[in-house]
């Protein structure tokens, strides 16, 4: 199967997942990415059940709003009972790194309102240890070559990702070469370099159910 099978597949199981416990009329909160994309594109059977949903960026807004999907301000939203997105890595605790496509703000934003975040993710992305993927930063451009030495001293390599702004005005840093073998503590460490919006490793709040594509078939993994 190729990787867009792969993701085709978890989509559709996180829209069969979705329609199991969403309760009537609900929010639901909606991810950022490739395999979000196909989750979106998957939902339009459930839209009659929807009370609306919460985006985590600029770019699946427009896609829910194309479908006829109410898309509803996070500042609007007392608590989500389910949030669905992708991911660049996830571990065997379900700690993840994503920001692959730049959304990991309103993503932390939207997954901290969740009861439950499901990831869906093809099976490339499962990892032992988080790291190989560039961990995505978002900064205060003015900030941004103080806070580039700073996660130097931490022993990783800052680029940044050119020609891209944020949804919120900003900018990113992809930090390579890190060993993330405790990602909560490296997660806490780099939130306290000023000029930090947000960092990419969701580990304190990570993902509570996975759905993996796998040439086997979607395997489901909760959290301990
Ligand atoms: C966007 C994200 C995405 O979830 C992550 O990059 C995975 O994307 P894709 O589904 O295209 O592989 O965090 O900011």
């Amino acid at each position: 199967m190729t990787q867009d099978e792969l993701k085709q597949a978890v989509a559709q199981a996180a829209l069969e997942e979705v329609a199991q416990r969403l309760p009537q009329n609900a929010i639901l909160g909606v991810g950022t990415g490739s395999t979000a994309n196909l989750f979106i594109a998957a939902l339009a059977p459930l839209k009659g059940r929807l009370g609306g949903a919460v985006a985590s960026s600029e770019a699946t807004r427009i896609r829910l709003e194309q479908l006829g999907i109410r898309v509803v301000a996070m500042n609007d939203v007392e608590r989500l009972s389910l949030y669905v997105d992708g991911a660049d890595e996830i571990d065997p605790g379900l700690a993840m790194i994503k920001g692959g496509g730049g959304a990991l703000t309103r993503e932390k934003i939207v997954a901290a309102t969740a009861e439950t975040f499901i990831c869906i993710a093809d099976a490339s992305k499962q990892v032992e240890t988080l790291g190989r993927f560039p961990l995505p930063i978002e900064v205060i451009p003015m900030a941004t070559r103080q806070v580039a030495r700073q996660l130097a001293q931490l022993g990783g390599l800052p680029r940044l990702r050119e020609g891209f702004v944020t949804d919120n005005g900003n900018v990113i840093l992809d930090v390579h070469g890190l060993a993330i073998p405790d990602p909560a503590t490296l997660e806490a460490q780099v939130n306290q370099i000023v000029g930090v919006v947000a960092n990419g490793l969701f580990a304190r709040r990570g993902a509570d159910v996975l759905l993996l594509g796998t040439e086997g078939g979607v395997q489901r993994f909760v959290h301990a």
